[in-house]
């Protein structure tokens, strides 16, 4: 374990997609809120669908509002899947960072492969994503990956670094500042099949070193989450490498008790850390 990790705050973020209903969100958050006092360590992140999210915010601020001690729900927030670049203004189905801002999100994914394969979204669609949520004072998640073709071709770090660099190359230094990362290796996503930890970590600590050549304090704070088929039985595994600060779930995130099993997981190891 690097000494650096231990100022990096372990986080587990839920990306739903378009999944679930009202009724899972209320069943959902019950359970996990009965759970939090133990999320004291770790943040937990659930992103349901848009159409959601007031009623997840709503059932989490009642809850703290009914509890004596309102910090054991600290931890614990909503966060959207996407969001438009501009704030406001006759853009017909899109929602912008002030209106997540406005109900109380504080995270929204952004670049995820299946917005840049099903949406055509570009890398500098997502960089302007990126300034206008930073600018709305939510964090972007920002997600990057490469296919299994890129990968047997042996590009990668190509495709990573490209993904990265124009992002980077087109927002302030105040939104860069905000950024966590997901590294979600396109033919991981739902398929079941896992990077290796080893696997993982080779390209998180690319990323770090990256980072740190641009700006060393920045690289030692900033969050790099991995995606990609994690479930409760090797969130601990992925989570044990040193470059690893929390993980991006999907599918397992859409049930109470699977989701629940991988926050324990990286809370184990983050006891570890001593915070
Ligand atoms: P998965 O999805 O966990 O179902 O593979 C991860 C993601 O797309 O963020």
């Amino acid at each position: 374990m690097t000494s650096s990790k231990k100022l990096r705050i372990p986080i587990v973020v839920g990306n739903w997609k378009m999944q679930g209903s009202s009724a899972l969100v209320n069943s959902f958050l019950t359970e996990l809120i009965k759970s939090s006092d133990s999320f004291k360590v770790i943040e937990v992140v659930v992103c349901p669908p848009a159409l959601y999210l007031t009623q997840a915010i709503k059932l989490i601020q009642s809850s703290q509002l009914s509890n004596s001690n309102p910090i054991h729900f600290s931890n614990l927030w909503i966060g959207a899947q996407n969001a438009y670049f501009k704030q406001e203004g006759a853009y017909t189905g899109e929602i912008s960072p002030s209106m997540l801002n406005d109900i109380g999100v504080k995270y929204v994914i952004l670049g995820h492969s299946e917005r840049r394969q099903y949406f055509g979204e570009t890398d500098s669609l997502i960089a302007r994503k990126c300034q206008a949520a930073y600018d709305m004072g939510l964090n972007p998640i920002l997600c990057l990956g490469e296919t299994a073709e890129e990968r047997e071709k042996g590009l990668t770090f190509d495709v990573i670094e490209l993904q990265l660099d124009t992002v980077l190359s087109e927002i302030s230094k105040e939104a860069r500042d905000s950024l966590l990362l997901a590294y979600e290796p396109v033919w991981a996503i739902g398929t079941g099949v896992t990077a290796s930890p080893k696997e993982a970590e080779e390209v998180h600590a690319f990323l770090r070193k990256k980072l740190a050549k641009l700006d060393p304090k920045l690289s030692d704070k900033l969050r790099i989450l991995y995606g990609g088929s994690v479930k409760a039985n090797n969130a601990k595994d992925i989570f044990d490498e040193p470059n690893i600060d929390g993980v991006l779930v999907g599918g397992a995130s859409l049930v109470a008790q699977e989701f629940l099993n991988i926050c324990e997981a990286i809370l184990k190891v983050s006891w570890k850390l001593s915070y």
